[in-house]
């Protein structure tokens, strides 16, 4: 395939960036996205030009760095996949794609299409945790009896990786997919229920105070989610907000 790529190029946080235009040949349908960004940064290493900065660790779908936003979609086109696990594929020869970082006040632009997503690490250390005894006398966790459907729902909320998406395709720039996503996953477990009112409450004025917007319920996140969160999560984080408050 050849391509045209419409690429957000921002050389640090105070430049005021721009869309620049690239174009790729041979890129082959089998290539992952960020493959394809590797062809064209080559090139442009190759004609002593400045490569373009993204994000990306593992390319397999797992540790949540990937962020691109993607023909105005975080992630891109496909359901239920992160960028590094979007095909070429998806996309047919001659396409015009339109490259960006994810926008959002929160997650400030670093460079290129990277961003700030610090405001999430700084959420987690507010509260997605448990204190365990760890004197000698802790408790097996597998002797601890969990219903299966709250073991699943848990399993389930624990599958959010932290991308950023659900903020990015968000109106309002709302994290509460994925605070909800992190707020379940402990609730759900009697070992998360101890310090279940403090961490509802740490979490949500944490995501406040980082500049994230609320939920309307407009669902965006969810469909963008690449783990399938679902909005479940938001409810049930509600949930706990109002009985921690009460
Ligand atoms: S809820 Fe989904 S979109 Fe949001 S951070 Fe978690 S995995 Fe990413
Ligand atoms: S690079 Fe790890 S999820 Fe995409």
């Amino acid at each position: 395939m050849n391509l045209t790529l419409k690429i957000w190029r921002q050389s640090g946080p105070q430049d005021k960036g721009r869309m620049v235009d690239y174009n790729v040949t041979d890129i082959s349908e089998h290539m992952s996205f960020l493959e394809m960004m590797d062809v064209l940064n080559e090139s442009l290493v190759e004609k002593n030009e400045e490569p373009i900065a993204f994000d990306h660790d593992c390319r397999e779908g797992i540790c949540g760095t990937c962020s691109l936003h993607i023909n105005g979609e975080p992630h891109g086109p496909d359901r239920g996949v992160t960028t590094c696990q979007l095909h070429m594929r998806m996309f047919n020869d001659g396409d015009t794609i339109f490259i960006e970082p994810f926008r959002a006040k929160a997650f400030p632009v670093i460079k290129d299409l990277v961003v700030d997503r610090s405001a999430f690490e700084r959420i987690q250390q507010a509260g997605a945790y448990i204190s365990v005894n760890t004197s000698g006398n802790t408790q097996d966790a597998n002797s601890i009896p969990i219903p299966k459907p709250d073991a699943d729902l848990s399993m389930d909320a624990a599958a959010c990786i932290g991308c950023g998406a659900c903020v990015a395709s968000c109106k309002n720039s709302s994290a509460m997919l994925f605070v909800g996503a992190k707020v379940s996953q402990y609730a759900l477990l009697p070992q998360g229920r101890i310090e279940a009112k403090e961490r509802v409450l740490n979490m949500v004025k944490q995501m406040d105070e980082e500049g994230f917007g609320n939920c309307t319920n407009t669902g965006a996140c969810e469909v963008e989610c690449p783990k399938g969160i679902s909005l479940e999560n938001i409810a049930r984080m509600n949930r706990e907000f109002l009985k921690a408050s009460l």
